[in-house]
């Protein structure tokens, strides 16, 4: 791995931030300075770091952790990061964390409206509301999953979550994620990754945000591998962006929140903690353009099993069995002969959570809709609804192109126990069940 080129990267909408660049390429050792000189020469720690900047090392992984999973970064900063005073738990809002013993395990196939966007200001973390969760966040295994939904961007709060790091996905709104590695522009058809342990604060140009998160306690996302596929396809390395440093220098009081143990808690700075001038590392924030996934899928009959769709993977200590992958339905040809082209019914071992960023999912005719979620748990049965069995089981099987659409899954091999706020949530669908019941006996001998 070599040190990455920088370049300028417009976002799916076309849409950049004057100034805005970004490093390539996914898992790189990067370097980049906000200030040149900023970084020191052949070494990580002099005796005086360059520019009067204190060096940190930011551990990712063990520091033993094998070279190929092994993340880390050095940063050079205004002030050490431990400058700071003691926080105190404050009220955890909606985030809730595993292991969470709300509710029983629910076999019914759930799905929800969009969540209400709040009558009052709030922030991103404000925002957040927690659909559920599994494993264990202390024991470094399972996920939660979260909505959010945001009218207010974080001007003097800053977030940092060591429970697990977070894959964010804009469904509306665009958010610019100011992190200690410099900014992320990330709009609704990409999507970013914190990892554990990074302070960060999102600022929303367009006065509101919506969209979805992965928290991941398990091990930390990467590419799936191809196998029989090559060496190329599905997410290729290089679209993954990184951000070129950029620091914040203020002495003033902000509120600094971290996430810790599942609770929120509090302290006050007296400078910002984004205050990181230089650095290099594999240990960053990231981002990635969703219409950058080279879509693989049949050229001859049957539908593949939805793996194949797999952007990022969280392994487990199971051979091929997920922590949590992160898998994308985007628009593709279905040209499959003498083939029921839509999912399959099926029932899984594996729980999928399931969001759409617009457009409509093949599976489902109505009732999922952007911004929408829908849960089927471990060996809940589910498929198409009885309108699209119909359509697809009698249309004429020309190819066909699937567009204007980005629907993703959130799948964890573990079953996810929802909160108490999403089982009783006013958006929840209490009909959903219906959408199988229309599906009529068709069997003759
Ligand atoms: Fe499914």
């Amino acid at each position: 791995m070599t040190e990455a080129q920088e370049k300028t990267a417009p976002t799916s909408t076309g849409q950049t931030v004057a100034g805005l660049r970004y490093l390539s390429g996914f898992g790189n050792h990067h370097a980049t300075e906000a200030v040149a000189g900023g970084l020191p020469e052949g070494r990580n720690s002099p005796q005086r770091a360059p520019l009067g900047l204190y060096a940190e090392q930011i551990s990712g992984t063990a520091f033993t952790a094998p070279r190929r999973t092994n993340r880390r970064s050095w940063v050079y900063r205004i002030r050490p990061s431990a400058a700071h005073s003691a926080f105190v738990p404050i009220d955890s809002g909606h985030v809730r964390t595993a292991p969470v013993w709300d509710e029983l395990l629910n076999p019914n196939r759930m799905r929800w409206d969009p969540p209400p966007v709040p009558e009052v200001p709030t922030d991103f973390v404000e925002g957040l509301f927690t659909i559920g969760a599994n494993g264990d966040a202390e024991a470094h295994t399972g996920v939660a999953i979260h909505q959010y939904a945001a009218t207010t961007s974080m001007t003097e709060r800053y977030f940092v979550n060591a429970d697990g790091e977070m894959l964010l996905v804009p469904q509306s709104g665009t958010l610019l994620l100011h992190t200690e590695m410099g900014v992320l522009q990330v709009s609704p058809g990409e999507i970013a990754v914190v990892p554990r342990g990074i302070r960060w604060r999102v600022v929303l140009p367009d006065g509101q945000a919506r969209g979805y998160v992965l928290e991941n306690y398990g091990a930390m996302l990467t590419l799936p591998e191809l196998g029989p596929i090559g060496a190329n396809g599905l997410a290729n390395h290089r679209d993954f962006l990184a951000p070129v440093a950029a620091y914040e220098d203020t002495e003033a009081s902000v509120e600094v929140v971290q996430k810790y143990g599942g609770a929120l808690w509090s302290s006050e700075y007296d400078h910002s903690p984004l205050d990181v001038v230089a650095w290099h590392g594999n240990y960053t924030p990231y981002k990635y353009d969703l219409s950058r996934f080279m879509v693989v899928g049949t050229v001859s009959f049957d539908h593949p099993d939805p793996s194949i769709y797999t952007v990022l993977t969280s392994p487990s200590e199971v051979p091929g069995t997920a922590n949590a992958d992160f898998v994308i339905f985007a628009p593709r040809w279905l040209v499959g002969e003498n083939t029921f082209r839509p999912p399959w019914y099926h029932r899984n071992v594996m729980t999928e959570f399931m969001g759409l960023v617009h457009g409509v999912y093949d599976a489902k005719a109505e009732g999922f809709v952007p911004g929408g979620a829908s849960l089927h748990n471990s060996f809940t049965s589910h498929g198409p609804d009885a309108a699209t069995f119909r359509a697809a089981s009698t249309r004429e099987l020309t190819p066909q192109k699937i567009d204007d659409t980005l629907a993703f899954m959130f799948e964890t091999r573990l079953p996810l126990r929802l909160t108490s706020a999403a089982a009783g949530a006013p958006h929840l669908q209490t009909d959903y069940d219906a959408v199988w019941q229309g599906l009529t006996k068709g069997f003759t001998a």
